[in-house]
């Protein structure tokens, strides 16, 4: 579980001083699916960062499971990141010279795997967002959509306890977005993830369980009529008149 408290972040940039986030409260409970939107620059990727331990708050604190990532040592937070957080970006950031498998493995080098099980879980992470056939593949010889899918099965290769996801169809159109937004969606109850993901895609943001609006640092919560319960894809679809995405 997630608990934020008072998460003030300030960026200085020579004399002048920005206030990304302005006292962010905020629960987040094991299994929930959070989205966050917002107009740019309101400090979506800021909140992010501090729930995934990429940085740190000036002021306030960020709680996983009693754990504080806003004091703890670099190389706890470090160790805390490898082992329970994925997080997947708009721009899939791949390295270009790594292959698919490669780049998948890359997500347990810090974990201590050894060469053949990094090998054999990163082909299986491949195998479950659907490119069991593209082991060998540079991402510049893969689509978009294809990348992202890369993408995903490094961030959850290490079975994470949390997925983050920075506008992670951003890149795409609107089919693909749909692909992407279907495997995510699926993952994320398969595997009881809590997924917390930035989009500034309004039919993603109106799909979701509880919605965190922020604007100019200031966070708002919408429980959109499904409290916090667990429930499947298809009963959303249900719900929503199987309009998809
Ligand atoms: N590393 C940084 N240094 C200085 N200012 C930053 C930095 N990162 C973000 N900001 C500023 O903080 C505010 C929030 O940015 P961000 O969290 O990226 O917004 P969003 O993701 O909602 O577009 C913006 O005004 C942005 O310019
Ligand atoms: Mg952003």
């Amino acid at each position: 579980m997630y608990k934020l408290t008072g998460v003030t972040k300030r960026y200085s940039r020579g004399k002048e001083t920005v206030e990304a986030l302005r006292g962010v409260d905020l629960t987040i409970e094991d299994g929930d699916q959070l989205v966050i939107q917002g107009p740019t620059g309101g400090g979506k990727s800021t909140l992010l960062q501090m729930i995934g331990g990429l940085d740190r708050p000036s002021e306030g604190s960020v709680e996983l499971d009693g754990v504080n990532l806003a004091t703890i040592s670099e190389a706890k937070l470090t160790r805390l990141r490898a082992e329970k957080i994925g997080i997947i970006f708009q721009s899939f950031n791949l390295i270009p010279t790594l292959t698919a498998q490669e780049n998948v493995e890359t997500a347990l080098v810090p974990l201590g795997v050894k060469p053949a099980e990094r090998r054999e879980r990163a082909a299986e992470a491949l195998s479950s967002v659907g490119l069991g056939d593209r082991l060998k593949h540079a991402p510049s010889e893969l689509s978009g959509g294809q990348q992202q899918r890369v993408a995903i099965a490094r961030a959850l290769v290490k079975k994470p306890k949390v997925l983050l996801a920075d506008e992670p169809t951003g890149n795409l159109d609107e089919g693909t977005r749909d692909d992407i937004m279907g495997l995510l969606e699926g993952l994320w109850h398969e595997y009881g993830l809590t997924f917390i993901m930035v989009t500034h895609d309004s039919s993603i943001a109106r799909r979701a369980p509880r919605l965190a609006t922020i604007k100019a640092g200031q966070i708002t919560l919408t429980e959109q009529g499904r409290g916090n319960g667990r429930f499947t894809p298809q009963q959303q679809y249900a719900e929503q008149g199987n309009q998809g995405y």
